[in-house]
């Protein structure tokens, strides 16, 4: 009988240990093929994706023997989580096993963008010596708007605190009492004003109905002209025209994003821009990221096949 269906390339030391207890059928292109899909998941008691499998309430309607849905990664919103409770079938995530990878790659995309390290490199690598023309900035002094407060904008605070940055933060669910916060000494402020302040604007928030398309044209007309915008959470949250409209006009100094309102993306004049950065969703992609991750998602899915309860789950409502 077949236990486990494995939609993306999900691999490490907790994955061979589930193939030990359990018939895992490893399908890493899957996610890009959702009729077979739907066609093949009605015969396995659980499923594992990372973010590009679309696990849809007609998936899951049509795959009555699933127990459990296990997402290698933390965001949520591929899985339609409704129809997943309601069938009684449980999600597991991992909230923050990747974080302090994105952490790092964000901070990482900071210095890149003060240093112009990647011109530097183009001009080096072709020949030239010019020290003057990529003079940069330093992190230190200037002010750090961070939208979405959570487990990994908290960790891109801590670290942005060693270069010496001020902090702002904007978030519409955290306690501004909270000790993170004094922790990071920042200010919790609203959008505009975070807009209007921050040499870097970093972007943290999960994709919700909220939250989609919440960078757009007039926010980046907000921020100050010498500004820094990064997003490595979700492409989603980002009107691309908008900034590639916000770029061109020099609305903003530069940009850094690791996610895409399409992944792979189409052709964008992003890509012919020198202050702009753009990586395809590494964030979560470190060895050490990725074995946590891993870990943590094969380790639970056996327990929930096993009867026993999970340590890191959105629901558990197991009918
Ligand atoms: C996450 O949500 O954990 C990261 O964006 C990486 C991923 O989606 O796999």
């Amino acid at each position: 009988m077949k236990d486990i269906l494995v939609t993306e390339d999900i691999a490490g030391q907790g994955m061979e240990a589930l193939k030990e207890k359990f018939h895992v059928v490893f399908e890493p292109d899957l996610w890009g093929e959702p009729e077979r899909l739907q066609a093949l998941l009605p015969e396995f008691r659980a499923v594992i994706v990372r973010n590009q499998t679309r696990v849809t309430s007609s998936i899951i309607r049509a795959a009555p023997r699933l127990q459990v849905i296990g997402r290698a990664g933390a965001g949520l919103d591929n899985i339609d989580l409704e129809a997943a409770s309601s069938a009684g079938i449980v999600v597991l995530y991992t909230p923050e096993q990747n974080s302090i990878s994105v952490a790092e790659l964000t901070l990482g995309m900071m210095i890149i963008l003060a240093r112009k390290i990647v011109p530097a490199d183009r001009s080096t690598k072709s020949g030239h010596w010019e020290r003057k023309a990529f003079t940069g900035t330093e992190l230190y002094g200037k002010t750090l708007g961070i939208v979405g407060l959570g487990r990994i904008g908290y960790r891109v605070g801590r670290r942005a605190t060693a270069f010496g940055m001020n902090m702002l933060a904007h978030d519409i669910y955290a306690n501004p009492d909270a000790v993170l916060v004094s922790e990071l000494s920042a200010t919790m402020v609203d959008m505009e004003e975070l807009l209007g302040r921050a040499d870097y604007i970093s972007c943290h928030v999960s994709l919700t109905e909220k939250t989609r398309g919440l960078f757009d044209y007039e926010m980046f007309c907000r921020m100050k002209p010498s500004a820094f915008f990064i997003n490595t959470s979700r492409g989603e949250v980002v009107d691309e025209a908008a900034l590639v409209k916000a770029l061109k006009e020099e609305r903003i100094a530069g940009a850094a994003l690791d996610v895409r309102s399409e992944e792979p993306p189409d052709d964008s004049p992003l890509s012919g821009m020198d202050n702009v950065i753009l990586t395809p969703h590494i964030g979560a992609f470190t060895g050490e990221g990725q074995e946590r991750v891993v870990s943590s998602v094969c380790r639970d899915v056996a327990a929930v096949l096993n009867g026993k309860e999970p340590r890191n789950y959105f629901n558990l409502s197991r009918s």
